[in-house]
C-alpha cells in the first residue's frame, strides 16, 4: 500500500516509520509512505498557508488555495486514492474501518493544524477521519495512528497472521488477557487451564475471557457483534454454571 500525507509537519513521521514493525514493513516495500510539506504551495514570498477566520475569534485556519492545490496534486500522482482529512469531526475510526482502509492500494491523508480548514474545502475530502472524541494540536498524530494500524491489516506487516486475528476488536471482540512465566508472580497464579496443554479447553477458556471482557467494558461493541451459538453457550454458562 501507498500512503500519501499531506502535513506542514513531515519531519515529525521519520522517526516512527523506522523502527519498530512499521519501520520494518516500510524496509521490505509492504507500506509506501510519501509525505508531501503543503508549505510548498503556500502564497507569496512567505509561503503563507493560514489566515485569521473571517468574523473573528481565535487562531488561524488554512487558506484555501494552498491545500487544494497540493492535494489535486498527489492525487494526480498515482494510482486513484481516497483523500482522507483527519479531524475531530470525522467518522470515528474503529477496526473494522481499518480493515477497510488496508483494501486500497493508496490513501492520502491530509493533516489539519490551527482551528481547522477553510469550509470551502471539504468537498476536496472523500470523508474526514476522527481517530477519536477529542481534540489533538493536529492530524499528524492521528495519521500515525491510521497507518500504524492500517498496516497492521496487510499481510506480512505482523510476524504472525494469528496474532493480527486475535487482535481486540478484529473478531468484533476485545482480546483475552495473556500471561507468562513466572506461573505465580507476587502470589498471583496463572489459570491453570492455560498451563495444562489441553487446545481445546484453552480456546474456550480464552473466548469467555474475551467475551466476559467485552461485555463488562464495551458493551457497545458487543451488541453489534454476531455471536456463534457456542458464544451463546458461554454467556448461559457465566449465568448459570453447569455445575
Ligand atoms: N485532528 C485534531 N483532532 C483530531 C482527532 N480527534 N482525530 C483526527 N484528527 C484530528
Amino acid at each position: 500500500m501507498r500512503a500519501d500525507i499531506i502535513t506542514l509537519l513531515p519531519q515529525i513521521f521519520e522517526k516512527v516509520f523506522d523502527e519498530s514493525v512499521l519501520g520494518s514493513a516500510v524496509k521490505n516495500g509492504l507500506i509506501n509512505i510519501v509525505l508531501h510539506q503543503f508549505r510548498d504551495y503556500g502564497d507569496g514570498r512567505h509561503k503563507t498557508v493560514d489566515d485569521t477566520p473571517f468574523g473573528g475569534g481565535p487562531g488561524m485556519v488554512f487558506k484555501p488555495s494552498p491545500l487544494v492545490n497540493c492535494i489535486r496534486d498527489v492525487r494526480k500522482l498515482d494510482v486513484p486514492a481516497p483523500v482522507i482529512g483527519l479531524t475531530p469531526q470525522g467518522v470515528p475510526l474503529n477496526q473494522n474501518l481499518v480493515k477497510e482502509l488496508a483494501e486500497f492500494d493508496r490513501i492520502i491523508l491530509v493533516c489539519g493544524r490551527y482551528e481547522g480548514f477553510d469550509e470551502r474545502i471539504i468537498h476536496e475530502f472523500d470523508f474526514q477521519l476522527s481517530i477519536g472524541d477529542y481534540v489533538l494540536t493536529g492530524g499528524e498524530i492521528a495519521a500515525m495512528a491510521v497507518i500504524d494500524a492500517v498496516s497492521r491489516m496487510i499481510p506480512g506487516t505482523v510476524g504472525c497472521r494469528e496474532s493480527v486475528v486475535q487482535d481486540s476488536f478484529y473478531e468484533g471482540v476485545l482480546d483475552h488477557p495473556q500471561y507468562t512465566r513466572p506461573s505465580n508472580w507476587e502470589g498471583l497464579e496463572v489459570p491453570s487451564v492455560l498451563q495444562e496443554g489441553n487446545h481445546a479447553l484453552i480456546n474456550k477458556f480464552r473466548r469467555s475471557r474475551s467475551l466476559l471482557t467485552t461485555a463488562v467494558s464495551r458493551p457497545d461493541i458487543l451488541a453489534s457483534t454476531d455471536l456463534s451459538d457456542s458464544d451463546k453457550e458461554i454467556f448461559q454458562n457465566l449465568i448459570s454454571p453447569e455445575d
